[in-house]
């Protein structure tokens, strides 16, 4: 028997929805019956959106949002907000990696850093503060946020995305304890390896920084890091990761706040 997630119905919103593992979580949340607002940079959120409202239960619309700019967000909270708003679930799944082989860190310069830090960090940071009279008004409800396994291990490909996800999971710690008394949980998701045009792009940056003999392709690339670092030997899927989303907004995670779950076919363990 499948498990009652109780979704039915709740308003979501997902940041970096247009493509990847955000649009996979619209998917998965669109799939329990919810109502799904997609927000992204990317143009292609109302057609991506438009495509799922054609299967869906509930409604999906798509709303172009560039997350960095502070008032853009502030201007969707209140179009999504206020009383009679159904809105429970906030998804911050927006992300960019720097683009360039980080290893070692001087390969890069300090200016390298301040656009992965503004989409991956202050982005998450500007969604909160525009949503959080929202939220306490609400009473109940969850915000999550993509981070990475990144976070957790000092990874050498690309240092200010690293630092950008260790710095997204310390927050959202913050934002669990603040929200608790609001009946609001917070909770974070740390993917390992999933083939998106994210991950295609660490590929592209460490693969032109090669000799000719040691360029790979991308499977060859992919295949060969899932099979030494990745304990089940297998790369994870966008929908892996909308299942664990929906999880966790669900009330069958209702005591889970402040975690952060890695999936990511045991790459990282934690005693
Ligand atoms: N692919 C992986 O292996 C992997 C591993 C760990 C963590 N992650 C994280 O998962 C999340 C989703 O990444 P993905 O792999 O699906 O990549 P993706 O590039 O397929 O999707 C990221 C989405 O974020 C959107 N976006 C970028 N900048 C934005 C902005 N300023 N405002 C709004 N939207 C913006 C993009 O347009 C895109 O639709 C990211 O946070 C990423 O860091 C991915």
């Amino acid at each position: 028997m499948d498990m009652d997630l109780a979704l039915t119905n709740d308003g979501v919103l997902v940041i970096g929805g247009a493509k990847g593992i955000g649009q996979a979580i619209a998917q998965q949340f669109a799939n329990e019956g919810a109502d799904v607002v997609l927000a992204d940079i990317d143009p292609q959120v109302t057609h991506a959106a438009r495509t799922m409202n054609d299967t869906a239960a509930g409604e999906v619309c798509g709303s172009i949002l560039d997350a960095t700019n502070y008032e853009a967000v502030k201007a969707l909270a209140s179009e999504l907000g206020g009383k009679q708003s159904k809105l429970k679930h906030i998804v911050y799944a927006a992300g960019v990696g720097s683009n360039k082989f980080g290893f070692p860190f001087w390969e890069m310069e300090p200016s390298d850093w301040p656009f992965v830090l503004e989409v991956n960090l202050m982005g998450a940071v500007n969604v909160a503060h525009a949503f959080a009279s929202h939220m306490q008004h609400c009473g109940a409800g969850s915000i999550l946020f993509i981070a990475s396994i990144a976070a957790q291990m000092g990874s050498q490909t690309d240092p200010p995305y690293s630092a950008a996800k260790a710095a997204i999971v310390n927050f959202m710690q913050v934002v669990a304890k603040d929200f608790a008394p609001y009946n609001v949980r917070a909770n974070a998701i740390s993917p390992g390896m999933i083939q998106t045009t994210l991950n295609r792009s660490v590929w592209a940056a460490w693969n032109e920084r090669q000799t000719d003999q040691d360029k790979q392709e991308y499977e060859d690339w992919a295949g060969e890091k899932i099979r030494t670092i990745c304990p089940l030997g297998r790369w994870q899927t966008p929908e892996d990761i909308g299942k664990t989303a929906v999880f966790l907004a669900s009330q069958a995670a209702g005591n889970i706040t402040g975690q952060t779950i890695n999936v990511d076919g045991g790459i990282i363990m934690h005693s």
